[in-house]
Formats: C-alpha cells, sequence, structure tokens
C-alpha cells in the first residue's frame, strides 16, 4: 500500500515563551505544529494570547525565547529583505481593521494585489468581485471613515483574502458582524481554504466554532493545545 503523502508544514511553534515588558507572562510553552491546509478556530478567554500568537506568527512580536518557523523561515533570523516575500503569502485580517483611511475600499482591497505585481485595473476588478461578494457592492468608493465597524471589517475581510494567500491569519474577523454576515464570510474562508490556503482564525463567537467542523486551537493558562469538535468525534467513532 501507498504511504500518505507527508503533509507540508506551515507553521511550527516550538517551545515558544512570551513575557511582555510588565512580567505577564503569556505563554509558559507553547509548541505546535500546523500543516499545509489545515483550517483551525483559535479560541481562549479574552487575554489568554490569541492576538499575541498571531502576531508572533507574522512577526509584528518575537517570543521571549523559543523558535518560530513559517513557511518554513526561522522567524528570529529573517531579514529584511526577506519580509515582504515572507509577507506577500500571509493574507492578515486585524481585530481593529487597520484600513487606509486616506483610500477608498475599493482601493485599500485592490492595493494588497496592485503591489504584488498585478496591474491596477485588473486589481480593482477582483477588488470589487469580493466587495459584492462581501456585500459592499453599493460602497466601493466610500473612504473607510464613512464605514460602520461591521462594513469596515467585511473590506478588511475582502482585503486578505483578494490576493489567495497560502496562509490566512484572521483575527476576530466576525468581531463586529451579525451572525448572518459572520456565516457568509465563514462560506468566503471555506472556499478559499477548499483553493488551498491554510486557515487559523481566532474567534469568540461560539456559534461560529460550533458551527463548522473545524478544530480548535484553545489558548489556556499559558499553553496551547488542541481541541476536535463533539461531532467529527462522532463521525471518527
Ligand atoms: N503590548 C502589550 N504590552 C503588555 N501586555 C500586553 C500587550 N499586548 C497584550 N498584552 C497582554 O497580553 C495578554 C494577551 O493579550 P492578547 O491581546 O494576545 O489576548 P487575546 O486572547 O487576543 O484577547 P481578546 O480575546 O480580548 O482579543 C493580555 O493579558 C494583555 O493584557
Ligand atoms: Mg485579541
Amino acid at each position: 500500500m501507498l504511504a500518505s503523502k507527508p503533509q507540508k508544514e506551515i507553521i511550527s511553534l516550538e517551545r515558544v515563551q512570551l513575557h511582555y515588558q510588565e512580567g505577564k507572562t503569556v505563554f509558559s510553552d507553547v509548541s505546535y505544529n500546523i500543516y499545509s491546509g489545515d483550517f483551525y478556530f483559535l479560541v481562549g478567554k479574552s487575554g489568554a494570547g490569541k492576538t499575541s500568537l498571531l502576531k508572533i506568527l507574522y512577526r509584528a512580536l518575537r517570543p521571549t525565547s523559543g523558535r518560530v518557523c513559517v513557511f518554513g523561515y526561522p522567524l528570529d533570523s529573517l531579514s529584511r529583505s526577506d519580509f515582504p516575500v515572507f509577507r506577500q503569502h500571509i493574507g492578515l485580517i486585524f481585530q481593529d481593521c487597520r484600513l487606509i483611511p486616506t483610500l477608498s475600499i475599493v482601493d485599500n482591497v485592490a492595493l494588497s494585489i496592485h503591489i504584488s505585481g498585478s496591474k491596477y485595473t485588473r486589481s480593482c476588478a477582483y477588488a470589487k468581485e469580493l466587495l459584492d461578494w462581501v456585500g459592499l457592492a453599493d460602497f466601493l468608493d466610500y473612504f473607510p471613515d464613512s464605514l460602520s465597524d461591521g462594513q469596515k471589517q467585511r473590506v478588511a475581510v475582502a482585503r486578505a483574502v483578494v490576493k489567495r494567500p497560502a496562509l490566512l491569519l484572521a483575527d476576530e474577523p466576525t468581531g463586529n458582524l451579525d451572525n448572518e454576515n459572520a456565516f457568509r464570510l465563514m462560506a468566503l474562508f471555506e472556499e478559499l481554504h477548499r483553493m488551498g490556503t491554510t486557515v487559523v482564525l481566532a474567534t469568540h463567537n461560539n456559534e461560529l466554532v460550533q458551527g463548522f467542523p473545524y478544530p480548535r486551537l484553545i489558548l489556556q493558562d499559558g499553553t496551547l493545545f488542541s481541541g476536535i469538535p463533539d461531532e467529527l468525534n462522532k463521525k471518527k467513532a
């Protein structure tokens, strides 16, 4: 019998510790591997360290100790010149959206692929398609300041997925949304996942976590462990 194809490691965390300067320990010992094609919900109480962990993964924050590799890059020795290439393959959705206030929403989304080399008109066409999907087709020329928090969040999602990243790191991408819109965005994340993107999605939304058969990464007491939803356990039994 043929051995199954080995999965490619996308994220590797080895004995990661994080202490903020104020002396607070966020991670005392985190080790975990995430493989190409995985989809995880990242859960844990407020303050458990979800945002901190995602920041470590896109190298906005350096852990106090331990080893972190993403796409095989050891992040502690990532050089400035490697940075753009490294980040180009990651779609980021920030908890506070971080749209560019001086650009219209279509340009906020289009810029993400335009800077990777796609022609402006083509970038805009993709951006419009996605903004239509997230229900913002009538707001293309609006600026972020004139949108509600939920609308801004949908722009941030469109911006992150438009470049079809190899890895999507999403920090509370549905935090400001009603459940109808939250589930609609989940359909978008699932579509991206089907096309090969590895997804780590931090959320407090229990209905979302329970509504989909993806395993959870649970942050608790400074460590990280995985849990499988009951539904999956039943199917496996
Ligand atoms: N820049 C910082 N300096 C000092 N402490 C920080 C900093 N950022 C976060 N913390 C602390 O680290 C801990 C983890 O914060 P983090 O934002 O990662 O939690 P979280 O799980 O994302 O919470 P939430 O669900 O509320 O978004 C918290 O106790 C927080 O106070
Ligand atoms: Mg957070």
